[in-house]
């Protein structure tokens, strides 16, 4: 499972084409234990293997993973032909090949998002099944009252009849409110609010689980997560 053919594992972690890796590979730029390897169909342990290119030893990750404190206007996806998505947004150090955002911000919500190429944990924090409380704050168009709060603890029915899971409303001040939801549908928290006749002029996704968002990560910024922040945004709370 650790072995890989030495173009693909330059390509993945230099984010690198195949092409320029093997041509990299046939210039001598890639030393395997010490001893250059000029044959891209070599077979390495990824593992164990200590791999240098251009001189500069590789630090092997099988997975990365990025937290971004997402910017309006920008796109949740891994690429588009003309407009930027949230992962043009990952700096060089950081990218790779195979990246993709954990499920979906619309294009004008800010706040949380993670970052990585493993689908694994990608299916962890996403699914329903899971029960990982996602906290959203919501500007809205009026008031939230407290029926509307026992609407969406009892589930809110969309004008299309879906049911959503019950979900924590909680009114901050004026026209704010925190809603906590464990379930990721399509527009949901803008559906939620529409079937209770409010519009959203702003939806900022707080925390993820027991991740919350750093205060000390501006909008447009990313930080590679830590072990710790990992399991926090798999917690149930
Ligand atoms: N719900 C929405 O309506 N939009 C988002 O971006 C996230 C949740």
């Amino acid at each position: 499972m650790n072995n890989q053919r030495l173009d693909k594992f330059i390509s993945g972690q230099l984010n690198m084409t195949r092409k320029n890796a093997k041509n990299d590979i046939r210039h001598g730029y890639v030393t395997v234990n010490s001893k250059k390897l000029t044959d891209p169909s070599a077979v390495i342990n990824t593992e164990s293997a200590d791999i240098t290119y251009k001189g500069e030893k590789i630090n092997y990750k099988k997975y990365v993973y990025i937290l971004l404190n997402k910017p309006s206007g920008i796109l949740s996806a891994s690429n588009d032909k003309t407009r930027r998505t949230v992962v043009d947004l990952v700096p060089k150090e950081l990218k790779r090949q195979g990246l993709f955002p954990v499920g979906r911000l619309d294009k004008d919500t800010t706040g949380l998002l993670i970052i990585t190429d493993d689908g694994t944990f990608a299916h962890d924090c996403i699914s329903p099944k899971k029960n990982i409380p996602k906290c959203y704050i919501a500007h809205l168009d009026g008031k939230v009252t407290k029926q509307m709060c026992e609407i969406f603890a009892s589930g809110v029915i969309l004008a299309d009849g879906t049911v959503c899971k019950p979900a924590v409303l909680e009114p901050i001040d004026e026209n704010f409110a925190k809603i906590t939801i464990t379930e990721g549908k399509y527009h949901q928290i803008k559906r939620m609010f529409g079937a209770v006749g409010l519009g959203v002029n702003a939806l900022h996704r707080q925390s993820l689980g027991n991740l919350v968002l750093p205060e000390t990560l501006n909008f447009g910024e990313c930080v590679e997560m830590t072990e710790k922040q990992l399991k926090s945004a798999l917690s149930q709370v």
